[in-house]
């Protein structure tokens, strides 16, 4: 499956989805994806779930091949879009503090951050929980 594999790709080995995850998140309601394509080469995948008026990104990964070349931020700029045509107010989501480069992305297209989750992660680490005011800004 391409979400799977591509998901794999992207994420170390203890962080990896399979085609069972992707398609038990397909059956609940109000997901989201989309796929960011270079050349022929699937390089990207943004998923998103919407609840009423608030969303979360469920997973955000880039192919290491196609780093630092604005895609995520291309993906992140599509998300919010679609979820403003939806009259979705905020975007949260859940990065490890260990996650530099997720956290520098994130900051970087406007994401604050308002809360910790303790031990959130497999390996023990806290989560930072980051949102985003779909209604103040337009990226
Ligand atoms: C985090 C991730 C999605 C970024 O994807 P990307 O396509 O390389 O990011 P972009 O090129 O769009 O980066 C946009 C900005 O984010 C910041 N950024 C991205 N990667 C960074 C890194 N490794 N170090 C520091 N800043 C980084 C920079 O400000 C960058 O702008 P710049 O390149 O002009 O300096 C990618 O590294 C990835 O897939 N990581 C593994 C999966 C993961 O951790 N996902 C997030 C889970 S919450």
């Amino acid at each position: 499956m391409l979400l799977s594999d591509l998901h794999s790709a992207c994420f170390e080995e203890d962080e990896r989805w399979n085609e069972d995850a992707f398609s038990g998140l397909f059956a609940t309601p109000g997901i989201m994806a989309w796929v960011i394509v270079v050349g022929e080469d699937p390089a990207g995948l943004l998923m998103l779930r919407q609840s009423a008026d608030e969303a979360e990104i469920l997973t955000l990964g880039v192919h290491p091949r196609y780093r630092r070349k604005n895609l995520a931020a291309q993906l992140l700029v599509a998300g919010c879009a679609a979820l403003r045509a939806r009259d979705v107010t905020t975007l949260f989501l859940e990065v490890s503090v260990r996650n530099d480069a997720a956290k520098a992305l994130y900051l970087k297209h406007g994401f604050i951050l308002c809360g910790r989750r303790k031990a959130y992660y497999p390996d023990g680490s806290d989560a930072s929980v980051l949102s985003y005011d779909l209604t103040s800004v337009t990226r």
